[in-house]
């Protein structure tokens, strides 16, 4: 008999809007269990190991407590405390930690170091945060959506900032669920639509002044000028990036209502107003919490499917 196929979730696109229907379902029911203090350990005995090449408060604790939450236990990795900090090839890497747990999480740089983990790996992979993607993220974000607004399904998401792996991953995640995202950027830091794995360019629209961008949109969302790894570009980035600073005029630009959304850290005073991220339209903190919740009924589903 064959072994049935590893599902790993390195990117958006991986999964089907059905497969996101149940998991918003699941989530939901994970969370209540969870403010009602009853047992979910779906996962006892399992063991998760985490990988971070790149900093991280939010994703190691969602992670770390939603794993102990279901039951199982956590192993964690960094660059600097790993054979991977002295060039063990990645490939050998996955090879060995595959034996040893039953699900990885990494956060890397390119994508395609994740993907050769994936390639190699006998349990699923989970995309921690990728150059290109961070689908747990965005994952948690509609989640948020959902809890607040219902279905996102024909509305209108503006992203105002840099075309970055957030960007693409708010991309992805419009072609699969049906909705559009509005996208402004300063000149050189757009959307590739072929890194970010887009079908085609229909689910968005490029408007050149964030303004614009916000006119109509349900969710106005941002991240930080600098990515993790793009440090070296900091000063060109303060400049370039001076007018994409979400603050109450675009606020109100968006429809009466309007929720903002930021992935955290935040800079407040550089992509995000203070008045924004700390007003009433801000999701910021039920995103963050949600991550761990969405992360465990997706943990959940790559090892034991439908419940
Ligand atoms: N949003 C997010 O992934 O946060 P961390 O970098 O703290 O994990
Ligand atoms: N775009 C940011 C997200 C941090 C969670 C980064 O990659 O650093």
């Amino acid at each position: 008999m064959n072994a049935p196929a590893i599902k790993h979730y390195l990117q958006f696109a991986d999964f089907t809007a059905d497969e996101y229907a149940y998991l918003f379902e699941r989530a939901a029911l994970i969370k209540r269990k969870f403010k009602n203090y009853e047992k979910h350990d779906t996962l006892a005995d399992r063991t998760l190991a985490m990988i971070f090449e790149k900093a991280s408060t939010r994703t190691r604790v969602s992670f770390e407590a939603g794993m102990y939450q279901l039951g199982g236990s956590v192993v964690h990795l960094t660059t600097g405390d790993s054979q991977l900090g002295r060039s063990e090839p990645i490939e050998d890497t996955a090879r060995v930690i595959g034996r040893m747990v039953d699900l990885v999480m990494i956060r890397t740089f390119e994508q395609v170091r994740i993907e050769s983990f994936a390639a190699h790996s006998r349990v699923p992979v989970i995309n921690g945060l990728t150059n290109e993607f961070h689908p747990c993220q965005i994952l948690a974000d509609i989640f948020t959506w959902i809890e607040q607004r219902g279905s996102i399904a024909g509305k209108t998401v503006a992203w105002v900032g840099d075309g970055n792996n957030m960007a693409n991953t708010w991309l992805q995640a419009s072609e699969v669920l049906g909705f559009t995202v509005h996208v402004s950027t300063p000149s050189g830091y757009e959307v590739d639509q072929s890194v970010a794995g887009l079908r085609s360019p229909r689910s968005y629209k490029v408007f050149a002044d964030p303004l614009d961008a916000c006119r109509g949109a349900d969710l106005v969302t941002t991240d930080v000028w600098t990515s993790m790894g793009y440090e070296a570009e900091n000063e060109a980035r303060r400049q370039a990036f001076a007018r994409w600073c979400v603050d109450e005029t675009m606020m109100r630009a968006a429809r009466p209502g309007a929720l903002f959304m930021h992935c955290l850290p935040a800079h407040r005073g550089e992509e995000v107003a203070a008045q924004v991220i700390d007003g009433p339209q801000s999701v910021v903190w039920d995103e963050a919490e949600n991550r761990m919740h969405v992360q465990k009924a997706l943990m959940e589903y790559l090892l034991l499917g439908q419940q």
